[in-house]
Order: structure tokens, then C-alpha cells, then sequence
């Protein structure tokens, strides 16, 4: 797949989620959509916790959606927040991303579209450890 994004499609999966968001405690709602390689749109919002260090973000939610769904490369990212509006995936969810769209990934960004070396420079990934990750 190689033609550009749907972004305004993408931000609209990730407003719908987002309005699934469980943020009892920050009332931060999160939602965040991914176009898989196959044309498949995955999504998910955050998930809180009595024990807040255990939340859930958004994006752990959509990777589940991805290899639950039966995988796949993610090709383009959206976060929003609360209010519909674009945000940056926390540091922890840029690795989560890299593992499954690596550097050419793109992310809708506050600023534009960006790819995932842009975001994260000098990633660990897979390809660091003997077995690439299907090990
Ligand atoms: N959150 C996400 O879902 N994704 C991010 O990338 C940043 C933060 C959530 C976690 C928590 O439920 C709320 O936003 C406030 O930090």
C-alpha cells in the first residue's frame, strides 16, 4: 500500500474511540486509530486503573487491535484527545509503534505528518536482538 493516508478518515476512527475512553481519574480521554498495511484500520483509547501506574494508553489498546486482528505493518497513526484534537503518543507508546511500523511509519503530529524515525531517532527494535523479534 502506498498511497497517502486518509487523515482525516484516521482522525475521525480515532475521535469515535476516544469517546470510549475508561479516564475516571485524569479525565483525559485518549483515542488512537492506525491504517495497517492490509487496509485495515485498527483503534483504541486509554484504559485507567485504581493502581494508576497500570493504565492502559490509547496506543497499547490499538496494537492489541492489531495483532489480535491478525497482525500486520502499521502505515499511519492519529491521537487525539478529548477534544478531537492531534497529539504526541507518550514515549513508552513511540516504542510500542516502532515494533510494529518501524521508522517508515507516519504520524499525524501537531505539526504535520512525520515519520517514526522523525519521532523516535536511534530507536531500539527488534532488529537489535538476535531473531529480529520472531525469535
Ligand atoms: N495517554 C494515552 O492514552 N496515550 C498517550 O500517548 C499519552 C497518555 C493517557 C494515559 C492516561 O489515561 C491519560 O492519557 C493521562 O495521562
Amino acid at each position: 500500500m502506498t498511497e497517502a493516508p486518509d487523515w482525516e478518515q484516521l482522525r475521525s476512527s480515532a475521535q469515535e474511540v476516544m469517546r470510549r475512553a475508561y479516564a475516571p481519574y485524569s479525565g483525559y480521554r485518549v483515542g488512537a486509530a492506525g491504517l495497517v498495511d492490509d487496509g485495515r484500520v485498527v483503534a483504541g483509547c486509554n484504559v485507567e486503573n485504581a493502581g494508576y501506574g497500570v493504565t492502559l494508553c490509547a496506543e497499547c489498546g490499538l496494537v492489541s487491535d492489531l495483532v489480535a486482528g491478525g497482525g500486520g505493518r502499521l502505515v499511519a497513526v492519529v491521537c487525539v484527545d478529548g477534544d478531537g484534537e492531534v497529539i504526541m503518543p507518550c514515549g513508552r507508546c513511540r516504542q510500542l509503534l516502532w515494533e510494529h511500523g518501524g521508522g517508515p511509519c507516519l504520524l499525524l503530529t501537531p505539526e504535520g505528518e512525520r515519520t517514526m524515525t522523525e519521532l523516535l531517532p536511534q530507536a531500539f527494535g527488534p532488529d537489535h536482538l538476535s531473531g529480529g523479534g520472531r525469535g
